[in-house]
């Protein structure tokens, strides 16, 4: 029986459970596969903070003793970062090495370049961990979904921010108490910045949407906004609207070119992202043949990842050199955000005068704005009003805010957040 040689660059959360899964079902996924896969050499930076974990003589600290071992097949880098992982995953693709990466950050920097290389030198390149952790949506979209025109990806694909938002709803808590809360239960780093600033996410839908499309997105055309301004009175507001709040990362195909954006976003409560709560990821896609479908797991974790990293390694067996791994053939435009459409909840405070709510309504008309909905909360100086508006150009939402924030009536607009569905 062959044996598949795999090495690990990195030993930390999910590479100690690639090795783990690797170990403890050896046996199954002979049979699974025809062959067996061996884990032959593991890069570290210290090896005596390993020793006592794995064997010894697994560990290296020099890069070069792996590449250049010509029994290796495949390197799965699990370090993180961008160097020298991208450096690494050059060098072993030079080398004649496949590649499997859980690393969302250098596939959105450097993914064309490594990918194109892995086609010229006829290998294949892996990354089902670099998305939503355990759940397997990189290889349904290219794959199992490959037969299907995607016209829509959008999706929860952060937990950390998923994780906040639900204690906020649930909890009535700020945003600084809920981040407290998820660093304290390892959900949310230090520096949640990557997370709560939405760039996480942004990188993520990158891969996806440019699977999902069949050309590559460019990650400065990503509009990307966190969920630092949102307020549990913005939540409260919303579910009175019929709506839940989520950080949402949205890809959709239009004649006009492609949108891509990561945002806070009301979506319906009914419709099923609605549901996906704490530190849960999930996507839904819709295709022509398909149609609607829902993928829901555990976006991280040190084990649904190692799953997914694993599944890469297996199927690099399974179809050793068989496969192109780029797919971006098109050059296809992707819109500015002055282009893109939505729904728009906007929260104004007033006076409390007859014939206000005429003045902000012709604003909005004149804009070419129409209104879904209007509610007033409560009385008193100032008077929050909420509109809820149907379909319209970010540009035109703008000019009509502006209108609006010009009139003698308004003392100010307070949050403008963009909505998905119909409640
Ligand atoms: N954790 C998750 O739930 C999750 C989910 C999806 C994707 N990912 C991705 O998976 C990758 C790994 O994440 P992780 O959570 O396992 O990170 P981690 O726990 O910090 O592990 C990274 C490991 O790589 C080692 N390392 C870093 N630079 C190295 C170098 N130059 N040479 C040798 N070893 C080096 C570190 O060594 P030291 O111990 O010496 O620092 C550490 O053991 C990242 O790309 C991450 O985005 C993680």
């Amino acid at each position: 029986m062959k044996t598949f040689n795999v090495a690990l660059l990195g030993l930390g959360t999910v590479g100690t459970g690639v090795y783990r899964i690797i170990a403890e079902h050896e046996a199954d996924l002979e049979n699974k596969i025809g062959s067996r896969i061996a884990i032959r050499k593991i890069l570290v930076r210290d090896i005596a903070k390993h020793r006592t974990r794995v064997p010894e003589s697994l560990l290296t600290t020099d890069f070069a003793e792996i590449v250049s071992d010509p029994s290796i097949d495949v390197i799965v880098e699990v370090m993180g970062g961008t160097h020298p992982a991208y450096d690494y995953i050059r060098q072993a693709l030079q080398a004649n090495k496949h590649v499997v990466t859980a690393n969302k950050e250098l596939l959105a920097k450097h993914g064309k370049e490594l990918l194109t290389l892995a086609d010229e030198q006829g290998l294949q390149f892996r990354f089902e961990a670099s998305v939503a952790g355990g759940v397997p949506i990189v290889k349904a979209l290219k794959e199992s979904l490959g037969a299907n025109r995607i016209s829509q990806v959008m999706g929860i694909i952060n937990g950390t921010t998923n994780y906040i938002l639900t204690r906020m709803s649930n909890e009535g808590v700020d945003i600084e108490t809920a981040l407290r809360e998820a660093q304290a239960q390892g959900y949310a780093e230090a520096d949640p910045t990557n997370d709560i600033d939405g760039f996480d996410a942004a990188y993520k839908l990158l891969i996806l949407g440019s699977i999902a499309f069949g050309s590559r997105l460019d990650i400065e055309k990503i509009y990307t906004e966190g969920i630092r301004k949102i307020t549990p009175i913005d939540l409260e507001y919303g579910r009175q609207l019929g709506y839940t709040l989520k950080l949402l990362a949205i890809a959709k195909e239009t004649p006009e070119g492609i949108e891509a954006r990561v945002h806070p976003t009301f979506i319906p409560s009914k419709h099923p992202l609605a549901a996906v709560s704490d530190v849960f990821n999930a996507i839904y896609v819709e295709g022509d043949a398909v149609g609607e479908l829902m993928f829901y797991g555990r976006g991280a974790g040190q084990m649904p990842t190692a799953s997914a990293v694993c599944s890469d390694i297996i199927d690099v067996a399974l179809n050793c050199g068989t496969r192109k791994v780029c797919s971006c053939i098109y050059e296809k435009k992707q819109l500015p955000m002055e282009q893109t459409v939505s729904r728009y909840y906007v929260r104004i405070s007033v006076k409390d005068n007859p014939g206000v709510l005429a003045k902000i309504s012709h604003e909005f008309g004149e804009n070419k704005v129409s209104l879904h909905s209007v509610i007033q909360l409560g009385r008193g100086e100032p008077v929050p009003l909420v509109f809820v508006t149907h379909e319209v150009t970010e540009a035109n939402l703008n000019q009509a805010i502006n209108g609006i924030k010009s009139l003698d009536c308004v003392y100010s607009v307070d949050n403008i957040i963009r909505v998905e569905g119909e409640a």
